[in-house]
């Protein structure tokens, strides 16, 4: 009998799937915070051949998970058929004003339990024929909503990293799904009211987003009729995308073929919210940037001084910032920088950099306000997934992704008085999935889905938020610890090819200032009227991944890679 773990099992989409598995003959063990309470009886189940057995289990607790697919694979001899990543939980409303603390367990729930489950789970997969990862997104991992920054932010995550978990695993014979349905009728909205002050400045983005949800609701999909996608890609249904519903299917079709200006100005139009404002161009001010001790950051700063802007240049060790003392200094320009330590991971070193930009408001006056935030902090950690320590992974989203979310969650009530820029140095790993790197692959996308959604709500009030995506540079972030992997495990192969490929991308690279100037050119003007451009790759690499994003089939792209790898 062919054997399924379902997350998520005792509701909603992943009840009527555990529920459908079984009965086309499924074994299904569904892991759930409420298992055992499931509509179904078993005697619903009788004469299909299969069953639903429920454990309870946090998706977030990685060593309970761990015991739990362990306790599976005890009862199955070992082998296990599917794994179908579907538990998930909605936070929506306005960014700014929902507790940081629901952000963080949103993420830990839909992009760290459907790791946690699929890691635990891999060793049996690869070992079982024909076997699936079926992980299950949503409209909102295919393109941005508004009210919805932080879940699209954590439903993009999902579709890097698991495109990169494609890639890797499917020389080893595991196939990897994505279903991305359209508004479903599930418990998923009972979760909580739309975050955000009916009378405060977002007034306006709250009341469209509890209208859109009414309207969604009336309109929303069966979870049955979700089902019957999820059986037959857990099946074996072949391609790595699977959108559900007419809504799903429109925004799969525009991926990539039109601009997220365009798109954001007929969702906008669609959802009733409110136009946007450009943001104030060179206004008097302070540029926050993040990650400054070396690299982009250290030549981000000193382009915008340059550029005569004043700059609050952070970085989490104070004691490296000689190398950008050194490069202001030689650039004439150490009098508009002002070097404070931030660590984007830690809540109070975060808070304690903006209580120091405070006190210049109070010193300067506007001279002293932030108008602009760079994202930039980042580090590298690549590796199969199977076989990187879920602390290395734990570090590229903490720092890649909860770190830009929580930074500009910070900036954002200083900033949405008098409107202002905000840029994330993104990727070209946010465009598109590569073997080795699925853990920085789910921290840039969820950057890209975060900021386009973000784009909704700040835009009204004066503030652009950009995207720069380059390719590879040859920056500090390249150490020789960044690659991880077992040389003499099933991946070896993949994880040397892929190794040699970047470091020759590397090499390759070219002047990391190019990446700097695209940064500060964000603050000044821009292109489209006065407004930056939404995206800028930089680099041939990252504008061919730019290009191929959702034009070029994944099944083509994956052959490509796979024969550059040979
Ligand atoms: N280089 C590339 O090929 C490339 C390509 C695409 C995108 N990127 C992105 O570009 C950004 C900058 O990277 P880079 O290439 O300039 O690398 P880098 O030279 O290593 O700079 C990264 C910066 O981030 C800082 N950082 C790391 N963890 C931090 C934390 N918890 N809090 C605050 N700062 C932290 C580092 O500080 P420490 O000095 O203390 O470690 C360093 O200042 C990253 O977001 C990266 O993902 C890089």
């Amino acid at each position: 009998m062919r054997t399924a773990i379902v997350t998520g099992a005792a509701g909603g989409i992943g009840e009527a799937t555990a529920q459908d598995l079984a009965r086309w003959g499924w074994r299904v063990f569904g892991f759930d915070l409420r298992a055992g309470e499931s509509t179904l009886l078993p005697s619903d189940l009788a004469g299909f051949g299969g069953s639903v057995e429920p454990i309870r289990v946090d998706v977030t607790d990685r060593a309970a998970v761990e015991a739990a697919v362990a306790a599976v694979l005890a009862t199955t001899g070992g082998t296990l058929d599917a794994v179908v990543a579907n538990a998930g939980i909605r936070v929506a409303g306005v960014f700014e004003e929902t507790p940081f603390a629901q952000i963080r367990r949103l993420f830990e729930v839909n992009l760290g339990g459907a790791m946690n489950v699929t890691r635990a789970a891999l060793p049996a997969l690869r070992a079982t024929e024909g076997s699936r990862v079926v992980v299950v997104s949503s409209v909102g991992g295919l393109s941005a909503l508004p009210g919805l920054a932080a879940y699209c932010g954590s439903k993009w995550a999902v579709e890097g990293w698991a495109e990169s978990l494609a890639h890797e695993l499917h020389p080893l014979g595991v196939g990897v799904a994505i279903v991305e349905p359209a508004s479903v009728r599930t418990g998923l909205w009972d979760l909580g009211a739309v975050h955000g002050d009916p009378d405060g400045p977002y007034a306006s983005l709250v009341e469209s987003v509890e209208v859109g949800d009414d309207r969604a609701w009336a309109r929303a999909l069966d979870p049955a009729s979700v089902s019957a996608t999820m059986v037959a890609v857990t099946e074996g249904r072949r391609g790595l995308r699977h959108p559900v519903g007419l809504t799903a299917r429109a925004r799969f079709a525009a991926r990539g073929i039109v601009p997220a200006g365009i798109q954001r100005r007929i969702i906008s139009r669609l959802t009733h919210q409110p136009s946007s404002v450009a943001s104030p161009r060179n206004p008097e001010g302070v540029i926050m940037v993040t990650g400054c001790s070396s690299g982009f950051g250290l030549g981000i700063t000193v382009e915008l001084a340059r550029r005569g802007r004043r700059v609050a240049a952070t970085m989490r060790d104070l004691s490296r910032r000689g190398p950008l003392d050194a490069a202001l200094a030689e650039a004439g320009v150490a009098d508009r920088v002002e070097v404070l330590r931030m660590d984007v991971t830690d809540p109070a070193s975060i808070g304690e950099a903006f209580a120091r930009a405070d006190r210049w408001v109070e010193l300067a006056g506007d001279v002293g306000r932030i108008v602009g935030l760079v994202n930039n902090a980042g580090v590298v950690s690549v590796g199969p997934f199977e076989e990187l320590p879920p602390a290395e992974a734990g570090r590229v989203i903490e720092t890649n992704l909860l770190g830009t979310l929580a930074v500009t969650h910070a900036a954002l009530p200083r900033m949405r008085p008098h409107g202002g820029r905000i840029v994330c140095v993104s990727s070209s790993s946010g465009l598109g999935g590569l073997p080795t790197w699925s853990a920085y692959a789910a921290s840039k996308w969820g950057v890209e889905g975060f900021a386009e959604s973000l784009a909704f709500e700040v835009g009204p009030h004066g503030i652009d938020v950009a995207l720069v995506e380059p390719g590879a540079f040859s920056t500090g972030i390249w150490r020789d610890d960044s690659w991880h992997g077992d040389p003499g495990g099933p991946y070896a192969a993949l994880t040397e090819a892929m190794a040699d490929a970047d470091r020759r991308a590397v090499e390759l690279g070219g002047d990391p200032m190019v990446v700097a100037r695209a940064v500060a050119g964000c603050f000044s003007g821009g292109l489209v009227g006065g407004r930056p451009w939404t995206r800028r790759p930089v680099g041939r690499g990252a504008w061919l991944r730019w290009a191929a994003r959702g034009v070029v089939p994944f099944g083509i792209q994956r052959r490509i890679v796979a024969r550059m790898l040979g």
